[in-house]
């Protein structure tokens, strides 16, 4: 495949040239943003940053700025990062996640009818393209150990007019793949992994985003790591559509050759039942940069995260009221973007929902983020009966209202994780007395 360059900026040397960006961020900006990633305040604070604005100063006068702000050489950079990290080859950097997924429902040409099973248990934006577009959004029940969805109620809930699978990584703790890979092959229906939280997990010796059809990562500012607040990572398995995931990710835009009389290349890409018109989910430069800083750091990060759940663990390991997170084995390899707090109410005498008031009353911060998405509002106006869908979902209205939460794991002091396991055994131990 040729490298693609984006002919739009090859004028060569002209004498009235086009710049290929617009005004350009000069020495004072750049202070603001150095100002804006280091904060501080104090006297030495002062004094550290009147010296760089000093230097700043110095060092435009010799310096010259990028000549291209939005996909050039950092993107692509930041791509093959990502490609040499997760042993693929079409890591596309695209505005976030949901963009990386809207191009895998649009090569599955998903339209009205159209039936796609994702997980009960996950955040709006696994499922936000297909409820936009009115295909029909099946809900599989999850596993109660990992709140992930349940490959055997996948299996119960396919019909011929399933187009995709959408299974959700949860907290970065890997989906059992295997057995849905396996259905989706057998009925011929196209597999996304919502990898938002699990960029660098492993599933079996493989990284997970490259086991499915299509897979898209997030780097928003919350993620494991980040790409200056926003960004997602898109791949591909299907053959040959990789570079037509970079083309997606700008209109249908073909950048490899020069055109003829500026009348832009810009075709339809071929989906898997026809055609479909790309949107465009462009990220920048200095994303590109942040993200390929971000990515040579993630191993320690998981590292990191890990020794903070297994701190944990130790911790709850003599209290037969908690089922502590799963730390994984030789084939699952969890990211740590979460942990999974879970307890067994009759053994803690009462349900997370009281656990979680405790928890905040003790000033410890749970994240009750991911829950029953058939009871959010967007979609039972869009005509879905929340209590239908319930019944087909117990577990996840078990787990949810009764059983789990999730607990932060990083950038935590060992007081503050000290602090947050005893507040978390003080909080059961009260519940077990009846308090
Ligand atoms: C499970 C899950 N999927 C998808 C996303 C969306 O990621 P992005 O914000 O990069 O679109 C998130 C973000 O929080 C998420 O938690």
């Amino acid at each position: 495949m040729s490298k693609q360059t984006d002919f739009r900026y090859n004028t060569g040397a002209t004498k009235v040239p086009w710049a290929a960006v617009g005004e350009n961020y000069n020495e004072a900006d750049l202070m603001e943003i150095i100002a804006f990633l280091m904060q501080g305040e104090g006297k030495a604070y002062e004094k550290a940053i009147n010296a760089v604005w000093k230097q700043v100063k110095k060092l435009a006068e010799v310096a010259t700025p990028p000549g291209k702000l939005s996909l050039g050489s950092q993107v692509e950079a930041a791509e093959e990062a990502c490609n040499a990290y997760l042993g693929t080859d079409s890591s596309t950097f695209v505005t976030n996640a949901t963009a990386g997924f809207e191009i895998a429902y649009k090569y599955a040409n998903l339209k009205e009818g159209d039936e796609v099973i994702v997980p009960a248990i996950t955040f709006v934006a696994t499922m936000a393209y297909p409820l936009a577009v009115g295909a029909k959004l099946v809900f599989a029940d999850v596993d109660p150990r990992t709140i992930n969805m349940d490959p055997a109620d996948v299996a119960r809930k396919i019909t011929d007019k399933t187009k995709m699978i959408v299974p959700v990584h949860i907290g970065g703790y890997p989906v059992d793949l295997d057995p849905i890979m396996e259905l989706a092959r057998k009925h011929d229906i196209l597999v996304l992994e919502d990898a938002a939280h699990a960029f660098g997990a492993m599933y079996k010796g493989k990284k997970i985003g490259t086991i499915g059809d299509f897979a898209a990562f997030s780097f928003h500012e919350v993620k494991n790591i980040t790409s200056f607040g926003e960004g997602g990572i898109a791949t591909t398995n299907i053959e040959g559509f990789g570079p037509e995931m970079k083309r997606a990710r700008f209109f249908g835009t073909d950048f490899s050759a020069p055109i003829k009389d500026w009348l832009y290349n810009v075709t339809p890409i071929q989906g898997k039942y026809g055609p479909f018109v790309a949107l465009n989910s462009s990220t920048t430069e200095i994303q590109g940069l942040g993200l390929k800083l971000q990515v040579a750091r993630n191993e320690e990060i998981i590292e990191e995260r890990r020794r903070a759940a297994a701190y944990l663990n130790s911790r709850f390991a003599g209290c037969d009221a908690i089922i502590p997170q799963d730390l994984g084995n030789e084939d699952i390899k969890p990211t740590f973007h979460l942990y999974l707090l879970q307890i067994d109410p009759e053994k803690a005498g009462g349900d997370v929902q009281t656990l979680k008031k405790k928890l905040e009353e003790k000033s410890v911060t749970n994240i009750p983020h991911f829950g029953p998405l058939y009871r959010f509002k967007v979609v039972s106006d869009m005509g879905y009966d929340a209590e239908e869908i319930a019944k087909s979902c117990p577990v996840c209205e078990e787990v949810f209202y009764k059983r789990f939460t999730h607990l932060p794991l990083y950038g935590l002091t060992d007081e503050q994780l000290e602090y947050m396991a005893d507040a978390v055994l003080e909080a059961v131990a009260e519940m077990q007395a009846g308090k």
